[in-house]
């Protein structure tokens, strides 16, 4: 098996990535705490790319990175690349959203899309597989379900009339952004020769 770094020093994301790539032939593990990538670029795909090259390219070692968030459409794509750091916490990131959206009423005016962005970068650098998934939703008025993580309460599927806090596990891993980037990526890495 070969590995693959994960561009990240969260535990969590290890995991969360293990667990979609699961079928792989890709031994994951995490990078060093102490290598850094900021990200610089102002796209998601961007970022993505950026920090697996450089984690690549610091390591020797094929590495996979992502870059996600949310783009609400009456804001011009705000948060976006943004996202994680719109404000302090969960909580105030949601209310600052709330916020900026209180004179947008109507559902039609509250359509918004989570991105989420994948890489692999072999060893030199280069890049060997990319993708994106979208999930298009709605911004609740107020926040809705207790499970998941960030902005979850407030995105709405008008589908499933659930948002993505009161989905399951499964459920919002077949339609979400992330799961959608992660089984393309999934069937690229499987095409690739190690
Ligand atoms: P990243 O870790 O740089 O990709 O930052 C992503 C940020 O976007 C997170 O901190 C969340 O605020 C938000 N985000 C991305 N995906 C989701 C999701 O599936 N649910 C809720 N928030 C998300």
């Amino acid at each position: 098996m070969t590995k693959l770094i994960v561009a990240t020093s969260n535990p969590g994301k290890l995991r969360e990535m293990q667990a979609y790539l699961s079928e792989s032939e890709w031994e994951l593990s995490l990078k060093p705490a102490e290598l850094d990538v900021d990200e610089t670029e102002d796209t998601f795909i961007g970022n993505a790319c950026l920090k697996a090259a450089e984690v690549a390219i610091a390591l020797n070692c094929w590495a996979i990175a992502d870059d996600s968030g949310l783009q609400v459409d009456a804001l011009n794509g705000a948060p976006g690349i943004f996202s994680a750091r719109y404000a302090s916490s969960d909580k105030e990131r949601i209310d600052r959203i709330l916020h900026e959206l209180s004179d947008f009423p109507d559902s039609s005016q509250r359509q918004a899309q989570f991105v989420c962005a994948v890489a692999v970068a072999r060893p030199d650098g280069s890049i060997a597989a990319r993708a994106e998934g979208i999930c298009r939703g709605e911004i609740l008025t107020a926040p809705r379900g207790t499970d998941g993580f960030g902005y979850d309460p407030i995105f709405y599927i008008p589908t499933e009339r659930l948002t993505f806090a009161e989905m399951s596990k499964e459920a919002k891993r077949s339609i979400s952004h992330r799961g959608k980037a992660f089984a393309t990526i999934s069937a690229q890495l499987a095409a690739i020769k190690q």
